[in-house]
């Protein structure tokens, strides 16, 4: 496949075409962030500067950006923290160890990957799975935003500290506040474990079953 065929690929998957599956490195070229084109879906000029994006460090080192998947009408959103390696090579969040048992999570709540939108804080992969560092939250930071305000769910899980610290860009810690409804923008805000975190620690995940009842409740799922 030719870079400009990759490239489209990945601005389609990026839309919604969730199938798609790219395991090489794909660099998006220039895609002109009109006025007309912010106009005629936001979700083009907001996924292209993200795939253009050298607002840090990490854009240096990423194989694939890695911008979000799922549902652009979603009531629910997951918001983690940042690409592994198995998300850096796939261009898509939550596909590796962790990734299982997010979508085992969501398949708990009877839904699908498809009926929600997932996405992390940070779109490019910190070397060795590092945390990331206070600069690159920053630079990050306005892409889940305007994803959230575009998608406007009903709620969102913040899954971990980053992805909680970095979206409501308040210190809270995620043992001190999981399971209990916060808010941002006027959504309601449910942090919870990150499922990395119940990979090494599984006794977390009765905790987590707690916290999600509490947004199937939200979102009128039967438990
Ligand atoms: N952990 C995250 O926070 N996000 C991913 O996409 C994968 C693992």
């Amino acid at each position: 496949m030719t870079d400009d065929v990759l490239s489209e690929l990945a601005l389609l998957r990026d839309l919604g075409y969730t199938h798609l599956d790219l395991r090489v490195s794909v660099p998006l070229p220039a895609v002109v962030e009109t006025a007309e084109a912010v106009d005629e879906d936001p979700w083009i000029a907001l996924s292209a500067a993200a795939h253009e994006c050298t607002r840090c460090r990490l854009a240096g080192t990423r194989t694939n950006v890695v911008f979000g998947v799922g549902n652009r009408n979603a009531d629910l959103m997951f918001v983690g923290e940042a690409p592994g390696r198995d998300e850096d090579l796939k261009g898509e969040p939550f596909v590796g160890r962790a990734g299982q048992l997010l979508t085992d999570i969501i398949k708990a709540m009877k839904l699908t990957r498809d009926d929600v939108y997932i996405a992390n804080v940070i779109k490019c992969r910190p070397p060795e799975n590092r945390n990331p560092e206070p600069d690159e939250l920053d630079a990050c930071r306005p892409y889940i935003r305007q994803q959230v305000d575009l998608i406007r769910p009903k709620v969102i899980v913040a899954l971990g500290r980053f992805g909680l610290q970095s979206l409501t860009g308040k210190s809270y810690g995620i043992t001190a506040v999981r399971g209990q409804w916060l808010e941002y923008n006027g959504i309601k805000l449910m942090p919870t474990y990150h499922p990395a975190y119940l990979l090494r620690n599984p006794a977390g995940k009765k905790d987590v079953w707690l916290d999600m009842k509490k947004v199937m409740a939200e979102l009128g799922i039967a438990v």
